[in-house]
């Protein structure tokens, strides 16, 4: 039996999984393996720190149920979740609208609203107008196109978090009309902390960093015969938008606010943005 050293323990744990009989899974392991083990190597991990981590992820483990989910939270403090985003986005034509993350708090079968309906119920806060376009390629308006919408309410909860709130709140999913376009009715957001009273909001703590997410809407934009985007329209000026706790944010999906003349310019104002959502065609559909 051959004697492990520093440098051999590393090809004698790959050598245990050469004969798995898939190719991806051997890859993504393998590569695991061998960062963790030049990890450990490179800051000289001591045994009470290696306790100390795998302590920190069983507490982040114990925190995810149906309404919380730590480990996406590690994922995207981290940056990972954005990586994975920005490579799987990397080959899309340059006019596409850039993703951006889906978060914890999307849920499924939020209400279909007719145009120009108002997602915000009896929120309290400043009322915002959002509207634009679906387009394909070549700016071609798509028609039928769904948009699922959701946000925070102005005091940065979701309606998830909110214990006084037993439905859903400030979520709607809109279709656009022939011209590709679509309208709804909302509440200013504002910027809010991600969940920092657990493991992770101590770790970002611990780092330096604060947990904020400069003030957005979130958008899924789905159509047929397109690649579905998942995305977040972020509000321009804001002081998180540079550093975003999750690295969410995006320069080409700031959007500033606009004066909107509300009652055909008779009433008073109401602030808008606007902004056009492109779609890539999906595989197999491009010509
Ligand atoms: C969000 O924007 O909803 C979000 C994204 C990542 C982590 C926490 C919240
Ligand atoms: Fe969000």
């Amino acid at each position: 039996m051959a004697k492990l050293s520093e440098t051999t323990i590393t090809d004698a744990v790959l050598e245990r999984i050469s004969s798995c009989p898939n190719s991806r899974l051997k890859q993504l392991a393998g590569g695991l393996i061998r960062h963790i083990h030049d990890y450990v190597r490179e800051v000289q991990l001591a045994p009470e720190e290696w306790l100390y981590a795998i302590e920190f992820l069983t507490e982040v483990g114990k925190l995810c149920d149906g309404k919380r989910q730590e480990f996406i939270l590690l994922s995207d403090t981290l940056g990972v979740s954005a990586l994975v985003d920005i490579l799987d986005n990397q080959g899309n034509p340059p006019a596409t609208t850039e993703s951006s993350l889906l978060g914890p708090f999307y849920r499924k079968g939020a209400p279909e609203m007719g145009a120009g309906a108002s997602i915000a119920g009896d929120t309290a806060g400043e009322p915002l107008i959002v509207s634009g376009h679906v387009l394909g390629d070549g700016d071609r308006a798509i028609g039928g196109a769904m948009l699922d919408v959701w946000q925070a309410a102005p005091s940065g909860l979701y309606d998830l978090q909110d214990k006084c709130l037993d439905g859903m709140n400030l979520r709607g999913r809109f279709r656009t009309d022939a011209e590709g376009r679509f309208a709804l009715r909302t509440v200013k957001p504002a910027s809010y902390p991600v969940p920092a009273d657990g493991p992770v909001g101590r770790m970002l703590h611990a780092l330096g960093r604060h947990p904020f997410r400069p003030a957005h809407i979130h958008f899924i934009v789905s159509a047929d015969g397109y690649q579905s985007l998942t995305t977040a329209l972020y509000i321009a000026g804001d002081k998180y938008l540079e550093s975003d706790a999750v690295f969410g944010s995006r320069p080409s999906l700031a959007v500033g606010y606009r004066h909107e003349a509300a009652n055909g310019g008779a009433g008073k104002q109401t602030d808008a943005i606007e902004f056009d959502f492109v779609l890539n065609r999906a595989l197999g559909m491009r010509r």
